[in-house]
């Protein structure tokens, strides 16, 4: 049974059309890209699945159940974490506050304070700072590190990799294969090829709203996924 599946989804912003009938799946435990040029509606599935957008046409079903009421909650009732395009960490609030806001679920499972920061040190020494005094790579951790916080079956990431360093890209790279291995499914909504390619088994390639292309990443080169990206 699918974590998550769009069937078909239409989706409007008041009366403009973004989403024009995407369909897509992620099983558990499985790491699925879903790529696409700036404006093909990327981020527009992450906030259909929060609610934000009108679904005109088509369903959104979670571990099997079609649910007709998606709200800002309703991801993280049902054990899936957003990282936000832009990381959404709430700069006065300290990177611990920001951590312990992934536990409002109240999920339990192998994720904690103490392990998301021997996960990543640095938010342990960091603790009493402000959100916004992180460097770029840093609020990324704590972007992830928040999410983990929460246990989910299946973490979304809309553009972690946007204005990291390659280095920090590669360490990225290295964790979501790690969770993904650790039984996390994982949705990588990316551009960048190069950790597409590392980190995900299965792609999506969104046009004008819609799933142009998809397959097996075993099956593609990055010349041609990058030239499936470029439609
Ligand atoms: N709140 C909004 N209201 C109306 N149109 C929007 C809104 N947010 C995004 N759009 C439009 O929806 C399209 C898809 O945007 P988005 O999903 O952010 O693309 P991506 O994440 O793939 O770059 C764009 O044409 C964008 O201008
Ligand atoms: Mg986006």
């Amino acid at each position: 049974m699918s974590l998550l599946a769009f069937n078909d989804v239409h989706a409007l912003y008041g009366r403009a059309r973004i989403l024009n009938g995407v369909t897509f799946d992620v099983d558990a435990g499985e790491r699925v890209a879903l790529v696409g040029r700036n404006g093909v509606g990327k981020t527009t599935v992450v906030n259909t699945l929060c609610g934000v957008t009108r679904i005109g046409q088509g369903h959104v079903e979670i571990r099997g159940r079609t649910i007709k009421d998606l709200r800002g909650y309703t991801a993280a009732q049902n054990g899936i974490a957003i990282v936000m395009q832009g990381r959404g960490i709430l700069p006065n609030l300290t990177v611990e506050e920001n951590l312990l806001l992934g536990t409002a679920t109240g999920r339990k499972g192998p994720w904690s304070l103490e392990k998301v920061q021997d996960l990543f040190p640095i938010l342990r020494e960091r603790r009493a700072n402000p959100g916004l005094a992180l460097s770029g790579g840093q609020q990324q951790m704590l972007a992830i590190g928040r999410a983990l916080m929460a246990n989910p079956d299946l973490l979304i990431l809309d553009e972690p990799s946007e204005g990291l360093a390659p280095v920090v890209v590669d360490e990225l790279a290295a964790l979501l294969v790690r969770l993904g291995e650790d039984g996390i499914g994982i949705l990588l909504i990316e551009q960048n090829i190069s950790l597409i390619h590392r980190v995900a088994q299965r792609f999506y390639v969104l046009s004008k709203g819609a799933v142009a292309e998809s397959g097996s990443l075993q099956n593609v080169t990055r010349d041609e996924l990058e030239r499936h990206i470029a439609i």
